[in-house]
């Protein structure tokens, strides 16, 4: 058969993304904007300010990126638009673009779920990972271990009862002052600070529910920086060693109840932290599992891996009304 070609669109935060991808897993050309800029002074993502700014870059992107490829809509087999969940206006702005351009161009509009964009990207990287694979999914807005046991089959083992991983990140570089976005200048700031110097809680260790939780560890990291005793070298460093043990504590626990599975995965925006990689690699290697983790430019928010969860999608068949409501809140 011959191969497919998807036209994905991202606008569920601050990036606005657009992508084309082959179902042979070639990214053929794709482009990205960070709102960074406009919401730094905020520190954090402004909804109103990131709806306007997709509305005014998508159409103009989803032109370039047809342009880069030497391509036109005629070529493309389905439009992907991130369909949920996210900021409501930003994903308003990505899925009505999709929708004319599958009116216009009468092809297949493919809703997707941002955080199953997520979880199958590890797939388009990787053409050995087959399902079922354990999934770790740490972003801004999500902290899950997922059963991942085919396209549209996740099995959720366990979530955040308060704050997702990333937002912990973002939160400690803001307390820390090192500004918006937070996980990489976390990331950044630790490698020159000691992850035993400050005694931080680990929420939930060892709790016999399967759950994550990160407020206790924000707090905690407040109450650090105010006490004026500690480096925030080593108050970054001691916070994500505390994140590092809270993950693994509870991947042991998900591994320890599940089936044998084959590999270990990591996705999301968090995955592209070096420390929490290793961690998880090692944790793969005890139990005999593959580790795997996409590139560092597939784990935080992008259009390729929404257009290859729609790659996979095509399959089913199952193409999106034209009515298809955008989704603040959608569970895999
Ligand atoms: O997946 P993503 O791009 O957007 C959401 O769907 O939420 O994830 C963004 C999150 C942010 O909280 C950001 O601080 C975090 O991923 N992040 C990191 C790193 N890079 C991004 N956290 C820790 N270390 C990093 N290197
Ligand atoms: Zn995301």
């Amino acid at each position: 058969e011959a191969q497919k070609l998807v036209l994905g669109i991202e606008s569920s935060c601050d990036e606005t993304a657009v992508a084309l991808v082959t179902d042979d897993r070639r990214i053929i050309a794709q482009r990205i904007a960070s709102q960074d800029k406009e919401h730094a002074p905020y520190g954090g993502v402004v909804p109103e300010i990131a709806a306007r700014a997709h509305a005014e870059r998508l159409a103009p992107m989803i032109e370039a990126v047809l342009d880069d490829a030497k391509l036109t809509l005629d070529d493309v087999d389905a439009i992907a638009a991130t369909a949920g969940p996210g900021l409501i206006g930003g994903v308003m702005v990505g899925l009505v673009s999709a929708k004319a351009l599958a009116m216009a161009s009468d092809k297949p509009l493919l809703a997707i779920n941002h955080l199953e964009g997520h979880a199958l990207s590890p797939r388009l990287a990787d053409a050995e990972l087959a399902f079922p694979y354990l999934l770790l999914l740490v972003s801004g807005g999500h902290c899950q271990i997922l059963s991942v046991e085919g396209v549209g089959q996740y099995r959720r083992l366990a979530t955040t009862i308060d704050d997702a991983l990333g937002e912990a990140f973002d939160k400690t570089a803001k307390i820390l002052g090192l500004g918006y976005p937070g996980g990489p200048a976390v990331e950044k700031l630790a490698r020159e600070g000691d992850a035993a110097a400050v005694p931080l809680p680990r929420p939930l260790k060892g709790s016999g529910e399967p759950h994550f939780s990160f407020a206790g560890l924000k707090s905690a990291v407040l109450r650090a920086v105010e006490s004026g005793d500690h480096k925030p070298a080593d108050i970054a460093a001691s916070f994500q060693q505390a994140a590092v043990d809270c993950l693994i504590d509870r991947l042991e626990k998900a591994i320890a109840g599940s089936p044998a599975m084959p590999s270990l995965v990591v996705a999301g925006g968090v995955a592209a932290n070096m420390t929490i990689r290793s961690a998880l690699e090692a944790l793969a290697q005890k139990h005999t599992m593959r580790f795997v983790a996409p590139p560092l430019a597939l784990c935080t928010d992008n259009a390729a891996m929404i257009a290859w969860a729609g790659c996979e999608r095509l399959p089913l068949n199952e193409s999106a009304p034209l009515d298809f409501k955008a989704r603040p809140r959608w569970p895999l």
